[in-house]
């Protein structure tokens, strides 16, 4: 896996970053349009208002005539007037653009984050996803519903107010652009100071998310085992870390901008002194309309110039934590269905797995090796074996939770990688070895794969012997605290028994919990479970003594291999691997 840091530093150029911006803002075309026209009416009347100027200087107060004076002068306070007006509908459709942006990309992350599969969540820390999909998408918020559309504003003003400097006057326009390649070679500079502190910022805030994360999952343990105090050290160190990150980080971002602010001013003193001493020289060709109307014009784009430079800073602060999006967006997802894919007919419920080799990191630790498994219809297989043997990891196989490397697996026939995932998925019930409910009402819980009715749900409940759910303070609409933490672990393990049932399911898989329980809910169980696998075929990798002997067959496999293999009452003759399982771990429950 790779570390936070290494994550940093992957970096997705900019011009890629800007491209899938557009294609974002572009989502929504005719607001787009309209906001752009308001931006390029904007422009005209940035430029026209200094422009009026010049005309009742050098034309209406140097001849004194004060009638036309006041015209324009009327002319001029409209244009200032109507500025606003384009002004404040250009905020008003980027806003809602923006927002419309953050919805729909939230939208898709969170569809993304659905799809991944497990060997995405095996490797990324809750808080890293969590980080994502909250705190990265608020910080590009501003970029979206402001920013970097601001920017393109001040860039057609930048453009404007040059095309019209350069009608007034050639030679002051080129000492006004004499600004440029500094401000232009400082800002690239920049840019990549910025951009690699707001990277490890932004990286360093999901660890931190991550952390927090576990802290508070683990509450539990960590109180047990009395770890506040070095708990407490742990974050004050991430918490200096995060502090060093974050100044440093802000401090790129806003370090250069009065150096921005003085430069562009000294151009401002620049063109007074050469304007001025031209207006003095050669009386006519630079008159004082001239020079007024050059100073405004430079006062006003050299506005959005430093705007624009500032944003450029601020939009690379929103692309690292774009960047870190798009990463999520674009990683493609490991388990794929075809694009012809059919849903999975499950009559009869046979199960092969067939040769079949696989590994949780692509080849290096095999955890099955050529394993083959041939379950007949009905059938109730147990599979038993030292922990770490590789249990679980069949059951995962068969959900094609994770995708196998060699061999094949197929249900009545069909390889599960030519179905769809839906269709396989709603044809197998699992219970897990860690019965994990929603923090939501007992029937949220149990309707999770299917809307059932009241009497569906009495009807399933019976079955697993799972009566006690009526009698909580608000029946099937008691909730259960988080992960279910309000029931017990029995209880829990029968809702989710019934949870898996509900749909019902051609075939089982359980994990049963390896943590035991009374003798009373085992007895419960115990019923529920020869009701529950009636009819259907079911894989129970199991502790319970109860539940080996119920199975028509028993494997035992070791190290990602079948040891042996038969009913209970021929492995225990066998006197092998099974009979000293037997001897260690079941005996006492006889
Ligand atoms: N998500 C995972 N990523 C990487 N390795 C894993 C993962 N899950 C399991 N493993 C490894 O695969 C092997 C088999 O694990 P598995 O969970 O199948 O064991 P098990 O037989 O179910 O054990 P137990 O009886 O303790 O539940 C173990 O060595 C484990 O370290
Ligand atoms: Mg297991």
């Amino acid at each position: 896996m790779e570390s936070d840091d290494e994550k940093s530093k992957r970096t997705i150029p900019d011009k890629i970053l800007i491209k899938h911006l557009l294609k974002n803002l572009f989502i929504n075309k005719k607001l787009m349009l309209i906001a752009i026209l308001m931006m390029i009416t904007q422009t005209v009347f940035f430029a026209l208002g200094p422009y009026l100027i010049k005309i009742i200087l050098d034309n209406y107060i140097a001849q004194k005539s004060r009638l036309e004076f006041l015209g324009i002068w009327f002319l001029y306070l409209i244009v200032v007037v109507l500025r606003f007006i384009p002004m404040y509908f250009q905020r008003w459709v980027l806003l809602i653009v923006g927002e419309k942006t953050i919805y729909s990309l939230r939208k898709k992350t969170y569809e993304k984050l659905q799809d991944n599969s497990m060997e995405y969540f095996d490797k990324t820390p809750v808080g890293d996803s969590l980080a994502r999909m909250t705190s990265d998408i608020d910080s590009i918020q501003p970029l979206l519903s402001g920013e970097f559309l601001m920017a393109f504003s001040s860039l057609f003003m930048v453009i404007g107010g040059l095309i019209v400097c350069f009608l007034i006057s050639l030679p002051l326009t080129l000492i006004t652009l004499s600004v440029f390649p500094v401000i232009i070679t400082f800002a690239i500079f920049q840019r990549r100071f910025v951009r690699k502190k707001w990277e490890a910022y932004r990286g360093f805030n999901a660890k931190y998310i991550s952390s927090i994360a576990e802290t508070i999952s683990g509450a539990r343990v960590s109180q047990s085992f009395a770890r506040s105090e070095h708990n407490r050290a742990d974050f004050d160190k991430l918490n200096e870390e995060y502090y060093q990150k974050g100044l440093s980080a802000f401090r790129s971002s806003s370090l250069f901008n009065p150096f921005y602010q003085a430069y562009t001013k000294l151009t401002i003193v620049l063109v007074l002194f050469v304007g001025g001493s031209m207006t003095l020289q050669t009386q006519g060709v630079v008159t004082v309309g001239i020079l007024v109307l050059f100073i405004l014009y430079l006062n006003q784009f050299l506005e959005p110039l430093l705007i624009l430079t500032g944003l450029y800073a601020l939009i690379q602060t929103s692309f690292s934590a774009f960047e870190r999006i798009i990463i999520l967006l674009d990683t493609p997802l490991s388990i794929t269905e075809l694009m012809d894919a059919k849903p999975l007919t499950c009559h009869s419920g046979k199960i092969t797995l067939n040769k079949v080799t696989f590994s949780y990191d692509s080849g290096e630790t095999m955890v099955l090796d050529d394993f083959s498994l041939f379950i007949q219809p009905n059938e109730c297989i147990a599979i038993v074996g030292e922990t770490g043997s590789g249990k679980t990891t069949i059951i995962s196989l068969i959900s094609r939770l994770y995708d196998i490397q060699e061999g094949s697996i197929k249900i009545d026939g069909q390889d599960i990688r030519n179905v769809t995932l839906q269709s396989l998925r709603k044809s197998i019930g699992v219970v897990l070895q860690e019965p994990f409910l929603f923090s939501e009402s007992v029937r949220y819980n149990l309707c999770y794969g299917k809307e059932a009715s009241n009497e569906e749900i009495k009807n399933v409940l019976r079955l697993v012997s799972a009566d006690f759910v009526y009698d909580l303070s608000d029946g099937l609409d008691t909730k259960v605290g988080e992960r279910g933490g309000w029931l017990s672990l029995g209880q829990r393990q029968l809702v989710s028994f019934a949870r898996a049932l509900i749909t019902n399911p051609k075939i089982i898989l359980l994990d049963e919990a390896t943590s035991s329980i009374d003798p009373q809910a085992e007895l419960r169980i115990q019923r529920a479970l020869s009701k529950m696998l009636a009819n259907r075929t079911s894989i129970i990798i199991a502790h319970r003594l109860s539940t080996v002997r119920a199975a028509d067959r028993i494997i035992v496999i070791d190290k990602g291999k079948i040891i042996e293999e038969g009913t209970f009452d021929e492995l225990l003759a066998l006197k092998g691997e099974f009979y000293t399982l037997y001897q260690m771990q079941f005996r006492h429950e006889e």
